[in-house]
């Protein structure tokens, strides 16, 4: 069976999970839109984890985001991003074609954003013919940049930078505790600037399904119905939820290991001479630098599935791989040489580090 790196959300559930996942689907509650047992303990919890009032269920992240935007703008209104955002590159234009804000992206530094741009984007003086900015978005850990976690000072900053002119700062926590995990700090500490943060469940996680948006009780309020209204409001939830939270309450340390298996990936591709990337300070995600065109890229992909380990391509010449649950430390080996054996198919990779 092929090793899949294609993401972290084909990382398995554990045994756990899918006993909690069982008994919930056995018994469902709950007739609101909040009212399963294991739904209410899910965000119960993880308001409390990342020390907000409230948390809301979503069945994807991508949901939580769109509604994050929904309950703290209004349409016509300006949302400040990061060019390289997953929330503008692969959410199908959402925050245009659902929310009908204004998107001002900047071109931001692995996620991170230039804060005089910034500052000057949120210095516009709202009248009849410029509209605010009401909200800034943030990635972390920051999936284009290869998985690197944003300092803690920066997010702070753009907090800051925001607060002061009115605006909220939703950040995109699909892989949050993967960011938490490499920074060493608490989720609350990392939470605090935020008005929002949207968590994924199924990505290192590894519930099967299911996503969190956290925030202060009239967003979550608002985010209630924006639920709805994206047709998001999963009923009976109990199962997504129990696996949900059996994923917070256990998988949080494990993240550990998938981090290590990322650098042990790292350093095995440097060893042939690969672009592998990012270095120390990297998570779950490895980037290789091939150079390659895009049609000897999809030729290298094949080669790669051909000798038993799946990727994407990542933008030019690049390829990702997500590290996860079901990638055991002894399949790296395995991954590297899968590397070689692509690169012999095709005979003309660049050997530069
Ligand atoms: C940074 C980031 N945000 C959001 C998402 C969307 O998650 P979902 O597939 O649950 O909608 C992803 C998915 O890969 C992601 O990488």
């Amino acid at each position: 069976m092929s090793l899949d790196l294609r993401s972290d959300f084909l990382g398995p559930p554990t045994a756990a999970m899918v006993e909690a996942m069982a008994a919930a689907a056995m018994a469902p509650d709950g007739f609101g839109p909040r009212e399963a047992t294991a739904q209410r303990r899910l965000e119960a919890y993880a308001a409390q984890l990342l020390g907000k009032e409230d948390a809301l269920f979503f069945p994807t992240c991508t949901a939580a985001n769109l509604a994050a935007v929904l309950a703290q703008t209004a349409p016509g209104e300006t949302v400040v991003a990061d060019a390289e955002s997953h929330c503008l590159l692969s959410e199908a234009g959402g925050l245009a074609a659902v929310g009908g804000v204004m998107v001002r992206s900047l071109a931001g530094e692995a996620g991170m954003l230039p804060l005089e741009e910034l500052a000057e984007a949120l210095a516009v003086t709202p009248d009849v013919q410029r509209q605010p900015v009401r909200l800034v978005l943030l990635e972390t850990t920051h999936n284009r940049s290869g998985g690197l976690p944003l300092p803690l000072a920066h997010i702070e900053q753009v907090g800051e930078l925001a607060r002061a002119a009115g605006a909220g700062l939703h950040i995109d926590g699909a892989r949050f505790f993967n960011a938490v995990l490499a920074l060493g700090l608490a989720p609350a500490t990392l939470a605090a600037p935020a008005s929002t943060v949207s968590l994924s469940l199924n990505k290192g996680l590894c519930a099967p399904n299911g996503a969190l948006l956290v925030g202060s009780a009239d967003i979550i309020a608002r985010a209630l119905v924006m639920r709805q209204r994206l047709g998001s409001g999963v009923r009976p939830a109990g199962a997504l939820a129990a696996a949900g939270l059996v994923a917070l309450e256990t998988m949080l340390p494990q993240l550990q290991r998938d981090h290590d298996n990322a650098r042990a990936l790292v350093s095995a591709l440097r060893r042939l001479d690969f672009a592998a990337g990012p270095p120390a300070g990297g998570t779950n995600i490895v980037l290789v630098e091939l150079g390659l065109d895009p049609p000897a890229l999809r030729r290298f992909l094949e080669a790669l599935a051909g000798a038993g380990v799946l990727a994407i391509g990542f933008g030019p010449g690049r390829v990702r791989l997500c590290l996860h649950r079901g990638i055991e430390e002894a399949a790296i080996p395995q991954i590297a040489a899968a590397f070689a054996a692509a690169r012999t198919a095709l005979d003309t990779l660049p050997l530069e580090n």
